[in-house]
């Protein structure tokens, strides 16, 4: 039986909703039936427990999260559509954040590979993938800068930079919802979490933020700016304390920014019982105020709890909520799932898709774990590996076959048995050419115990070349999975300083989702190629960029820290009143006993640890060589109106094909505010034969120089600025001006 109520056969191209629908259901609804569209309630245990099944048959939930099975989708469904009084269909969320059962490398790999195309690729495989089994809903793209590689949830996101991060999310969210909700295999995206989670305190998850407002404006809002530009239709709110109001409870950042400076008509979802928690935050005294606050904040929907199913109506009938706010949040829920042609189409058949984990899906997997890797050394060139001098190698680490942990965090549809292992590649590759030894040398990354370590040696001295996989298990980053200590874990440090300690070529490929804190091991390793969580296809991947087969091209979209006293250590900082110089600083080994006290070194840097990082933010090494030369710009200032355009010169001077990102950085030398000392402001990917040169192209307009001023307006200012192209943080500089 069809929806009683919607007879007509809408067809819909995305956002333009005959409000009629919305409005005349609305007419007809209850209140208890319009709470009961705000309720997503979770469905992850079966069989369905009966006050499931009663809530949605007497039409008290809108939405169920964590469930992701066809016929169970459609059993629910039925409940809903064929049981309840109005029919209305229910949205059924998951969180698809890198992959359904594909899966990709985590959005922190996919950041390293700087290229949205891929990003988008990789979510409309998902969105198929998801859609085919019933999902409607992803809570994707996670869009929180992240500048501490303690938190956890570091993992999920693009990384530190906001122009990256919103040009990645953007491309997320079009991969998930493409130009059409209703057409084959779209889901609704969900920018998360919005805002400020990144900046959690010490990097220890839910902890609170404390985000100065130019700060929050010109970094952690920016993202969600382009996210909403880009059509997400959805966003959800952060767990975190923004400056004492809890993100859930933020009536200006929701109602304010969201909704009334960028016009978002979207629906808002708090996250997991995160209104409840107001309560907890020491916002809230009760449940009822709580509701109180999420509602008049501009909260839409409740995920996983109770506070708005049992307090909305008595807030309403005591008039501190009206009954034209409840409509306007139902009329948000109802037109997406009038977008997504629910009302016409409640069910899913599976029959419709291509089959799970198909071809095309591996080859997008495998791209998008390649392009994920950073090659962060390769002394004397050791990579890649020439195979016609090889006749063993040994193959080390407890995550060289770890088919379930290369998945990385966030991974609930994924399948270990689909995953291809580093080892499995190996063998693949080396299969009657090259003796392949493999020993662990720990059973887990955690492992303290050196039992191993002696049949790893022994695997070692037998082989040509020591491939040594370390890092973290999944379950050491993601939500709620911080670390106070980011080296790498257990007794993996001294694992690779007993193999390198053989006198063989040793190659280290870490997986983890984080960046660690690698400084130790550096000496330790000829060659470090950095893997992340690289998903499904990791293992063809890394061998592929080993044998060269493929040329690393990653570039890192997150800072690496010297060590974790550094952090927050990030490329777009300030540059205060006392930047620091490699040529003033004065170390720590370097200071008398006695010394006087005079100010040591006089500006911001540490006596032990200086002020650079390991690695910087846009840093990754490729086969080939690349030069910059021959930096020009087509003149020295510009109006309002008129646009910059810089050339650049991008020579291979290797001997192999490279991969290059050109990277563009602008830096503002005075404003309103102090201006960050470097921002990204575009990029371009290019593949060089050796030899090859090729002219690269930016322009620059005063849009692209726009930031929220100290007024709180947003646009640029006149006035003298600095530019690099570079392939990482360094490169050619140039100076230029923007007229009044
Ligand atoms: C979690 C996460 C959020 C996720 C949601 C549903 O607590 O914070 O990112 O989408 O709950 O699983």
């Amino acid at each position: 039986m069809n929806s009683p109520i919607l007879t007509h056969s809408a067809t819909h191209t995305g956002r333009e909703v005959p409000e009629d629908t919305v409005d005349s259901l609305l007419s007809k609804m209850t209140l208890e039936e319009k709470i009961g569209q705000l309720q997503q309630v979770d469905a992850s245990a079966d069989p369905f427990p009966d006050d499931l099944i009663d809530g949605v048959r007497t039409g008290r939930i809108g939405s169920v999260i964590n469930l992701a099975q066809t016929d169970a989708c459609n059993r629910i469904q039925r409940v809903a559509v064929e049981e309840s009084r109005l029919g209305i269909p229910l949205l059924m969320g998951r969180d698809v954040i890198h992959g359904f059962r594909t899966i990709f490398p985590i959005p922190l790999g996919q950041a390293a590979a700087w290229n949205p195309d891929l990003v988008r690729e990789a979510a409309r495989i998902a969105a198929v993938e998801a859609r085919s089994q019933g999902v409607h809903w992803t809570f994707a793209p996670m869009i929180d800068i992240s500048r501490d590689p303690r938190w956890g949830r570091i993992a999920e996101s693009f990384g530190e930079d906001p122009y990256l991060t919103g040009l990645l999310g953007s491309a997320m969210v079009e991969g998930f919802q493409t130009d059409d909700l209703s057409g084959h295999g779209a889901i609704l995206a969900c920018a998360k979490h919005f805002v400020g989670y990144g900046a959690s305190e010490s990097g220890r998850d839910y902890s609170a933020t404390n985000i100065p407002a130019n700060e929050l404006r010109n970094i952690y809002l920016e993202p969600f700016r382009r996210v909403v530009e880009a059509g997400a239709a959805t966003l959800m709110t952060s767990f975190s304390d923004i400056d004492g109001v809890p993100a859930t409870a933020n009536g200006a950042l929701l109602n304010g920014v969201l909704r009334s400076d960028w016009a978002f008509d979207g629906l808002v979802v708090s996250d997991w019982n995160a209104i409840n928690e107001l309560i907890v935050h020491g916002l809230c005294e009760d449940g009822r105020s709580a509701a109180a606050e999420a509602a008049l904040a501009g909260v839409d929907m409740e995920m996983a709890g109770d506070a708005y199913a049992r307090h909305l109506a008595g807030l309403i009938e005591d008039g501190v909520l009206s009954i034209s706010l409840i409509d306007s949040m139902v009329a948000r829920v109802l037109r997406l799932k009038q977008q997504l042609g629910l009302f016409e189409r409640p069910y899913t058949d599976a029959a419709g898709f291509d089959p799970l984990v198909s071809d095309r899906a591996l080859k997008v997997a495998y791209e998008s774990a390649v392009e994920s890797l950073v090659l962060l050394k390769n002394a004397g060139a050791v990579l890649p590996l020439r195979e016609a001098q090889l006749g063993s190698i040994a193959v080390i680490g407890p995550l060289a076959d770890a088919p379930h942990e290369q998945m990385g965090t966030w991974v609930f549809d994924g399948q270990k048995s689909d995953s291809v292992t580093p080892l499995q590649a190996l063998r693949q590759q080396c299969s009657g050419k090259i003796q392949v030894n493999y020993a662990p040398g720990l059973e887990t990354s955690r492992s303290r115990t050196h039992d191993l370590f002696g049949a790893a040696e022994t695997a070692v001295l037998k082989s040509d070349v020591a491939l040594v996989f370390l890092g973290e298990e999944s379950i050491l980053s993601g939500e709620a999975h911080s670390r106070a200590d980011i080296r790498l874990p257990g007794a993996q440090s001294e694992l690779l300083a007993r193999i390198k300690a053989l006198g063989k070529p040793v190659v280290t490929v870490v997986l983890a989702g984080r960046p660690l804190v690698i400084s130790e091991n550096l000496p330790n390793t000829d060659a470090l190629l950095y893997a992340w969580h690289p998903g499904t296809m990791g293992g063809p991947a890394i061998t592929a960029v080993l044998f060269g087969k493929e040329a690393p091209r990653g570039k890192l979209p997150v800072t690496f820290p010297k060590s974790v006293g550094q952090i927050p250590i990030y490329y777009n900082h300030k540059n205060t009143g006392r930047p620091p110089n490699a040529s003033e600083m004065i170390l720590i080994d370097d200071i008398e006993v006695g010394a006087l006290q005079t100010s040591l070194g006089m500006s911001a840097f540490y006596l032990d640890d200086g002020f650079e990082p390991l690695f910087p933010f846009g840093f990754g090494l490729s086969y080939g060589h690349c030069e910059l030369e021959d930096l020009e710009l087509s003149q020295p200032e510009i109006g309002q109106g008129e646009q910059l355009k810089i050339r650049v010169s991008a020579r291979n001077t290797g001997g192999r094909t490279g991969f290059e990102t050109v990277q563009l950085y602008i830096r503002d030398i005075t404003g309103s505010l102090t201006r960050p000392v470097k921002e990204l402001k575009a990029f371009k990917r290019l593949s060089l034969e050796p030899g090859r040169c090729e002219v690269v192209e930016f322009e620059l307009g005063a849009a692209d120089l726009s930031f929220y001023r100290r007024d709180g307006s947003f646009g640029p200012e006149p006035g003298r600025f600095c530019l690099w192209v570079s392939t990482s943080s360094e490169g050619l500089q140039a100076e230029f001006s923007l007229g009044a």
